[in-house]
């Protein structure tokens, strides 16, 4: 009542969570491998982050960029310092994230009295439900009922360098994909694809824009996904999600000369890199910068994917087909319907999420141990078997 009812929450309300688990309002406790949607990266309640957001909820919860804000350069400087970016925007959430690097793209070209224009997207991505966003994907679920939408964008197979080899034309300006897909089912880009991609764009000059709302911040067991293919030299990279641990939280990386045409006043955002945010993110970055951390989250999903192969596939060859993915960012290939194996596996207190091609995605919070892979294992045996 008095919600739009855009959502269709199941009906399991959340009274708190701890670690890797969620507790309903009934007491119950949930294993919970959705992290908020790859979001709660070290797990619900954590008390670094806890006590991070508590300590600048007492001094300075929001003050605008009319000033200075040291927790906004500090997080920068990190993220300069261990990734390719040499600058950061930052806003709210991963669609705005994803429309403020579709506004530097066009800047760019702009500023160099060029006339292109035209981003090329990948077929069955996700980007966020701004419109600039619906319209890259141009997936007809999202667009439906919302035309006209954006021009300027055009589809092609993912992992498909002669369908990209064919689209990019005199007006292409930059190439712009997820470097895994996940609302699409859990798709990482191919390392060799990712090469060419990189070839093609630096043969057109064009800009290369990697979406890792999803994918990024230490969910594939690399800061950046993107970082799995050493010679990838992104202009710009989306993150959120995982960046907040929970709180609302979104950030442009960019390049020298991507940032360079991004001048006083081009974009801007009342919230963005608010100090509570701000004091948050520092911490998760204490976290998904450590090599030993995200060994870890390689491990962990290495673990994972190896025993759902051996263990759960082979026994359920009527419901299951094979397991894709990397780090925690798992998915689970499903021949009958993935909503009723998720829901099998509910009854069983078991959290996972819905993804495209019939997958059942698996986004543990990245502070995953064995012992919770080994119990996530058996509560999803035990929910198959009732199927
Ligand atoms: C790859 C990707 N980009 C963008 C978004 C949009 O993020 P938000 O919902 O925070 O706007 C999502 C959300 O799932 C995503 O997975």
């Amino acid at each position: 009542m008095g919600i739009l009812e855009v959502y269709n929450p199941l009906d399991i309300e959340i009274d708190h969570g701890d670690g890797v688990y969620l507790y309903s309002t009934d007491g119950t406790r949930y294993l919970d491998f959705t992290s908020g949607i790859g979001v709660t990266s070290l797990g619900h309640s954590h008390p670094s982050l806890v006590n991070a957001l508590k300590d600048q909820g007492d001094k300075l919860w929001h003050c605008s960029n009319l000033f200075r804000i040291n927790g906004q350069e500090l997080v920068a400087k990190r993220i300069v310092k261990n990734s390719f970016a040499s600058k950061v925007f930052f806003c709210n959430s991963g669609a705005e994230s994803v429309e403020a690097g579709i506004k530097v793209v066009r800047k760019y070209f702009n500023s160099k009295g060029s006339d292109k224009y035209k981003i090329i997207c990948a077929k069955n991505s996700f980007h966020g439900r701004t419109y600039a966003a619906i319209s890259t994907s141009g997936k007809s679920k999202l667009t439906d009922g919302f035309f006209p939408i954006l021009e300027g964008f055009e589809q092609v197979e993912f992992n498909d360098i002669k369908d990209l080899k064919k689209k990019v034309d005199k007006k292409t300006a930059a190439i712009m994909i997820e470097t895994v897909q996940g609302e699409g089912g859990i798709i990482p880009a191919n390392k060799q694809y990712l090469k060419e991609v990189q070839k093609i764009a630096k043969d057109n000059e064009l800009l290369l824009f990697f979406d890792e709302v999803q994918c990024g911040v230490g969910r594939t067991g690399k800061f950046l996904a993107t970082e799995w293919v050493k010679e990838l030299k992104p202009n710009l990279v989306s993150i959120a999600k995982g960046i907040g641990g929970g709180f609302p939280l979104g950030a442009l990386l960019l390049d020298k000369k991507t940032s360079d045409v991004m001048k006083r006043g081009a974009h801007g955002s009342t919230f963005g890199g608010n100090p509570l945010g701000m004091a948050v993110a520092n911490e998760v970055l204490n976290y998904v910068l450590d090599e030993d951390f995200l060994d870890n989250i390689r491990e962990v999903g290495y673990n994972m994917r190896k025993l759902l192969k051996s263990e759960v596939i082979p026994r359920f060859p009527k419901l299951l087909s094979g397991v894709r993915g990397i780090g925690l960012m798992i998915g689970l290939e499903c021949i009958q319907k993935n909503e009723i194996l998720i829901n099998a596996m509910i009854k069983e207190k078991l959290l996972t999420v819905r993804a495209g091609q019939n997958v059942i995605r698996i986004l543990p919070p990245l502070i995953l141990e064995i012992k919770h892979v080994d119990e996530a294992i058996s509560k999803m045996i035990k929910a198959f078997e009732s199927l």
